[in-house]
């Protein structure tokens, strides 16, 4: 399937000189979502998985149907305030501005194999941010998946050592 085709490209959003790709086209059409959803379920699917991580909010778009194919449970990282219970931070930067994102501290338990999924890797400014919270909680992280790669931006640099699977790239 052609991927590419479901994603808008949006220039000059939410900034000046930023294309922002938008997920929403192939998140509206039921077969080219499950198609996308497919392609990271039989990414993970060997690697022994047991709970997915994905960061507020687009993490959650990809990671959650993963986690329910694979009858397995997902842990929302969150932005500053939203987790009710305990939580552990990390402050961190990412191609449009920084934020804080938090975990709850009960999500992994140590030793336990995490998948991190979000809809796209630009900087890997988000995705370092969540491999740090999980990693402090004693997870260990078997495989990071994103529909959308911002290949310019270099987040792969920024998570060396990680396995990562890419869906498109720009
Ligand atoms: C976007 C996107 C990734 C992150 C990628 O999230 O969903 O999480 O940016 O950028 P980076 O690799 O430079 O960190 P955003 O913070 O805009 O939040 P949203 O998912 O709530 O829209
Ligand atoms: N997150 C960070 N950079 C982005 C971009 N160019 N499009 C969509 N989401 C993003």
């Amino acid at each position: 399937m052609d991927f590419k085709k479901y994603i808008a490209d949006v220039p000059d959003f939410p900034e000046k000189g930023i294309i922002f790709r938008d997920i929403s086209p192939l998140m509206a059409d039921g077969e080219a979502y499950k198609a996308a959803t497919d392609k990271i379920v039989e990414y993970a699917k060997d690697k022994g998985v047991e709970v997915i991580v994905g960061p507020e909010a687009r993490g959650f778009i990809v990671g959650c149907p993963v986690a329910y194919e694979l009858k397995i449970g997902f842990s929302p990282c969150r932005k500053k305030g939203k987790l009710p219970r305990e939580t552990i931070e990390v402050n961190y930067g990412l191609e449009y501005g920084s934020d804080v994102l938090q975990l709850h501290k009960d999500s992994i338990t140590p030793g336990q194999k995490v998948l991190i999924t979000d809809d796209l890797l630009a900087t890997g400014g988000t995705i370092a941010a969540t491999i740090e919270l999980v990693e402090k909680l004693g997870g260990i992280i078997v495989g990071c998946a994103f529909f959308i790669e911002l290949e310019e931006l270099k987040g792969r640099d920024k998570i060396k050592g990680y396995d990562i699977f890419t869906l498109m790239k720009y």
